[in-house]
């Protein structure tokens, strides 16, 4: 192959960067084809969470490997794959952000973090996480970090709707984290002084952002400018995560024994609507009482093929 002289393609990687741009710009508004698509594989997705809840006992081990399995087996049948690594995390594997290995085994009485999303026909994905008691229900510790992360992705979903600073939504979910963390004593500093940028001493717990875009790519539009996306605001059609999570290290020193090895991260997909938001991953509960009604009643129903 002949070394690139440069001569013919001068100014070349310049334009192809516009273009991407461009086209990552483009993407941020859905439109009600797309949006069609996006629900496809979010509704595949809840099937797919309905057949783990289903096998995934209560009383004893299994692997993180098999329930893997299964949502891959749902979303080979219902779409075309899965749409990024399922996130398979037992017990203290749920503090690890990126947990892909999915090597280890649930513990009755542990949580379980699943961040999974089908990749539909037309390759839309969904991308949603929920935690689940293994045992059937939250202790009342567990229940008090996870209803701080619910009460933070409310709060950050409550916002939504056209016009509104995209990192309002991050912010607005870190707030109602920080008056958790503040409420368990782990804040070294008061909320208000948390949430000055300049300290922000709270992403300890939080780990990462609580918003992307989502669409045929789960990072979708990563190339649009910063002020269309992160520094922008949003309009009518986009669909984005809300993902606020709460991430307590096995070996942290600076919090309590009982606290360590809790990971919650709780992800929906929401529609930006004219007027709001619409929570298209609303077919999945996520209030603690309610994901353990829902856990039972899949127990009830037992475990099934998709077809
Ligand atoms: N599953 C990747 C993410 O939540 O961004
Ligand atoms: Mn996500
Ligand atoms: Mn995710």
């Amino acid at each position: 192959m002949r070394p690139y002289d440069g001569a013919r393609t001068e100014g070349q990687p310049a334009r192809d960067r516009e273009l991407v741009i461009a086209i990552s710009e483009l993407k941020l508004v859905k439109d009600e084809w797309e949006i069609a698509q996006l629900q496809d594989a979010v509704d595949a997705t809840v099937r797919g969470f309905e057949d783990v809840a289903r096998a995934l006992p209560a009383d004893r081990a299994v692997s993180e490997r098999l329930l893997e399995g299964i949502f891959a087996l749902r979303a080979r049948h219902d779409g075309n794959d899965v749409g990024y690594g399922s996130i398979i995390g037992a017990g203290e594997h749920a503090t690890i952000l990126h947990w892909v290995h999915n090597h280890g085994a649930t513990r009755p009485g542990e949580l379980l973090l699943m961040d999974m999303g089908v990749e539909g026909r037309n390759l839309y994905t969904a991308d949603v996480t929920r935690v689940l008691p293994v045992n059937g229900r939250f202790t009342p510790l567990q229940r008090q970090v996870y209803d701080a992360v619910y009460a933070a992705q409310q709060a950050g979903i409550d916002i939504i709707k056209p016009g509104v600073a995209f990192k309002d939504v991050h912010l607005t979910s870190m707030r109602v984290l920080a008056e958790a963390l503040s409420d368990l004593g782990l804040l070294p500093v008061s909320v208000d002084e948390a949430m000055d940028p300049a300290s922000t001493v709270y992403r300890r717990w939080t780990l990462h952002g609580t918003s992307h875009m989502l669409g045929i790519d789960v990072h979708d539009c990563s190339n649009a400018r910063k002020e269309m996306y992160r520094d922008g605001a949003l309009g009518e059609g986009y669909v984005l995560t809300v993902e606020p999570g709460l991430y307590f290290q096995p070996e942290d020193e600076l919090v309590p024994e009982e606290l360590r090895g809790i990971g919650i991260r709780i992800e929906d997909d929401v529609l930006v609507t004219a007027t709001g938001a619409v929570n298209l991953s609303a077919g999945l509960p996520r209030r603690s009482d309610e994901v353990e009604t829902w856990l039972a009643a899949q127990r009830e129903a037992g475990p099934r093929l998709p077809g």
